[in-house]
């Protein structure tokens, strides 16, 4: 089945970016100020191997600031900075912004960084948080943003692949009830990793203890972030060529072993610049907010270079869509900045709803100013869309993407012309996607509605990643053998007789927990680290609010002989020690036996089928059905039982 859907400018848009992708992206190109115009839009080397806007050269931190102020606009504001977890609200212009990150440059370049060098950013969600990645972008350092959710040894990895030689942190981020320090951990992941840093930055919060002088005697020099904002010259942009990095961004693979997502300079600043018009339908001086977290790639690409490069102003929230104080928070930044669009994933929409399903905050507040809210990350589920949609009173588009490709594949493109919404469906590709549905062979599925593999049409469009950081090998293998001349999404879906499209979940072992990517691979990487553990299955189960959750299923090793509350609540604490809490990890099952086929193959969708309450048949291979009631019985057992209180599992 392919993709083509019938519809008028939108039709007629995708179609000519199909047809003549060469006119269509260079003239989007123009949305960019380039040093040097590239000498084509698309260069093919081979049917695998392709660069957007050869020749060209720019700078996206010029494109982001100096641009707009240079074209008179340095007064307005640029950055809204909102914490709802400390009460701190602030903001800057594009001049004062302009200020900050040339000076922050000008500090990153004094301690040795320069072009093509790596800078880890580990930050919570401050304004310091986009002025570091701007001044990396400013002087062609390829930052990589590890989000604060993360433990020690996710650091640690990050760093030993991307070696980098400064690190940029601040002492700590907020969450609710408790603050998360942030220097020990860097500290221990420098311990754990192979010793590439020289310098640690350290933007000190005066609402979480800890600053630079306290590792006065560590082997690396941790320096104070306003000392040496203050004390350096500002930078100018450095010209870049468009095939030039501009960020490594770390993902969940079907491996323990992050990829570091690599994305160019010029295809990335063209793509959002063209999304931000076209897919959003903001124009300079709208207000946009993307409620994520830098750390993740929505917030790379809706909180910082896509609102920035168009002239828009951004807003960067701390907080939380319920809690901080109450379900009212998104109605009240909204109201509050006047936001135009608002972006988030699904989870915290069914956050809200729970906690006020008849929107009692939101009667609180004038949210006539929203245009849009845009969903993504996880499925929509009609539900959920229908009581946004009724409550909000304008479009609420799922949209469909992925780090891999920095921006929406499939989306209701409001800016060209608002389709019909269908509940469940991320409506049409976006133009420059063509999408396949392929069955396991690599052939098109033969009829409308079917499910198969969703893959897209090589070469993939300006924006999306331009390979495996240190490894093209694993670009190649991960994404484009599947099925040769496609890109293999990962996702599994199907087309209606219009051409909707139909996400319906992933074809590996990566889940979504509220919207954030985890691989149930790497997770049982960690829980086979437990001396008791024989085998384990972690799968991703149905969860009312954060979309999945993962579920731990464990064998003992013989002769262990701990006990069962002991062993989840000490498998819990591993998993928060080793990956970090953003795993949410809770849910621990002790089985005698996992349900397995005769060849040994653990029955992955049976346990989900069993434990999401699905009717499932007793697949004919099994090595023994009896083990499915021991599950049952087990997961009754467990149902009653309380999750893991926190303060058992934190680390120390
Ligand atoms: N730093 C440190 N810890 C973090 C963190 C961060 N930046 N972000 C989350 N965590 C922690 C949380 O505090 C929580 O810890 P706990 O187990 O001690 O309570 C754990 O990670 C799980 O977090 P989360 O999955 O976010 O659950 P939650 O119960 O704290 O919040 C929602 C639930 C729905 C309110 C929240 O998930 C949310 O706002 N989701 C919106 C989705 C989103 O922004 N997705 C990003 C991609 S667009
Ligand atoms: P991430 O790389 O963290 O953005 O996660 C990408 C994955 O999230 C996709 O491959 C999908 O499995 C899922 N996803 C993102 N957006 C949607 C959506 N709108 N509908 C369904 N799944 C989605």
């Amino acid at each position: 089945m392919n993709g083509a859907p019938p519809h008028g400018s939108y039709q007629h848009t995708w179609q000519r970016s199909i047809n003549s992708p060469e006119d269509f992206w260079l003239e989007a190109a123009d949305g960019i100020e380039w040093n040097t115009r590239p000498r084509a839009a698309l260069e093919q080397r081979s049917p695998t191997d392709w660069s957007w806007f050869p020749g060209g050269r720019l700078n996206t931190s010029f494109n982001a600031l100096d641009r707009h102020v240079h074209a008179g606009r340095g007064a307005q504001t640029a950055l809204i900075y909102d914490s709802a977890m400390t009460g701190t609200q602030a903001s800057l212009t594009y001049l004062e912004l302009l200020g900050r990150v040339s000076k922050f440059a000008g500090a990153l370049r004094a301690n040795g960084v320069g072009r093509g060098d790596r800078v880890i950013i580990y930050l919570p969600m401050i304004p310091e948080a986009v002025i570091a990645m701007l001044a990396c972008a400013r002087i062609g350092a390829i930052h990589s943003v590890v989000f604060g959710g993360f433990a020690a040894n996710e650091l640690a990895a990050r760093i030993d692949d991307a070696r980098p030689s400064v690190i940029v942190t601040a002492s700590g981020g907020h969450e609710p009830g408790r603050a998360v320090e942030y220097l020990p951990l860097v500290q221990r992941a420098l311990a754990l990793s192979a010793g590439s840093v020289h310098t640690v930055i350290v933007r000190n919060r005066n609402t979480i203890p800890g600053s630079a002088a306290d590792y006065a005697n560590e082997p690396v020099s941790w320096l104070d972030w306003d000392v040496q904002e203050e004390s350096a010259a500002p930078a100018d942009p450095v010209s870049m060529a468009s095939e030039d990095p501009l960020y490594i961004l770390y993902t969940s693979g079907t491996t323990g072993s992050p990829k570091g997502i690599v994305r160019d300079t010029g295809g990335h600043a063209v793509a959002l610049a063209w999304s931000m018009r076209n897919i959003y339908n903001v124009e300079p001086g709208d207000v946009y907010w993307a409620a994520s977290d830098v750390g993740w790639v929505v917030g790379h690409s809706y909180i910082v270079y896509a609102p920035l490069l168009v002239g828009a102003t951004t807003v960067i929230y701390e907080g939380k869509p319920i809690g901080t104080p109450d379900a009212g928070a998104f109605w009240r930044v909204i109201q509050q900045y006047q936001v135009k669009v608002l972006f988030t994933a699904p989870t915290a929409v069914r956050a809200i709803r729970r906690v006020d399903p008849e929107l009692t905050e939101l009667a609180k507040y004038d949210v006539s100013c929203l245009a849009s809210l845009f969903l993504a990350g996880e499925r929509l589920d009609p539900e959920t869309f229908h009581w946004a949609n009724d409550g909000l009173h304008c479009p609420v588009v799922d949209h469909w993407w992925q780090t891999e490709t920095g921006w929406a594949i499939c989306a209701n493109p409001l800016g060209i012309e608002e389709l019909e919404t269908r509940p469940g469906s991320a409506t049409v590709p976006v133009p420059g996607y063509k999408i396949e549905i392929l069955n396991s062979k690599g052939q098109p599925v033969s009829r409308v509605g079917k499910d198969g593999n969703i893959a897209i049409r090589l070469p993939l469009p300006p924006g999306n990643l331009l390979g495996i950081w240190g490894s093209k090998e694993r670009f190649s293998s991960a994404y484009l053998t599947a099925f040769p001349g496609y890109y293999a999404t990962g996702d599994s879906g199907h087309f209606d007789d219009d051409g909707y499209l139909y996400i319906m979940g992933r074809t590996d072992d990566v889940i979504n927990v509220a919207g954030h990517r985890l691989s149930t691979g790497s997770l049982e990487e960690v829980l086979t680290l437990h001396p008791a553990v024989a085998e384990c299955a972690v799968l991703g189960v149905h969860d009312a609010l954060k979309g999945q959750r993962a579920a731990g299923f464990v064998t003992l090793k013989a002769g262990a002989t701990i006990d069962h509350d002991t062993l989840a609540t000490e498998l819990v604490a591993l998993v928060r020690d080793h990956v970090g809490p953003v795993a949410a990890f809770r849910d621990v099952t002790i089985l005698e036996r996992l349900p397995k086929t005769r060849s040994g193959k653990i029955l992955r969708k049976t346990i989900r089928q069993i434990v999401d309450g699905e009717p499932y048949t007793v697949p004919p291979t099994i090595e023994d059905p009896t083990v499915l009631d021991d599950l049952k019985s087990a997961l009754d057992a467990s149902a009653n039982k309380a999750p893991v209180p926190r303060a058992l599992v934190e680390p120390t």
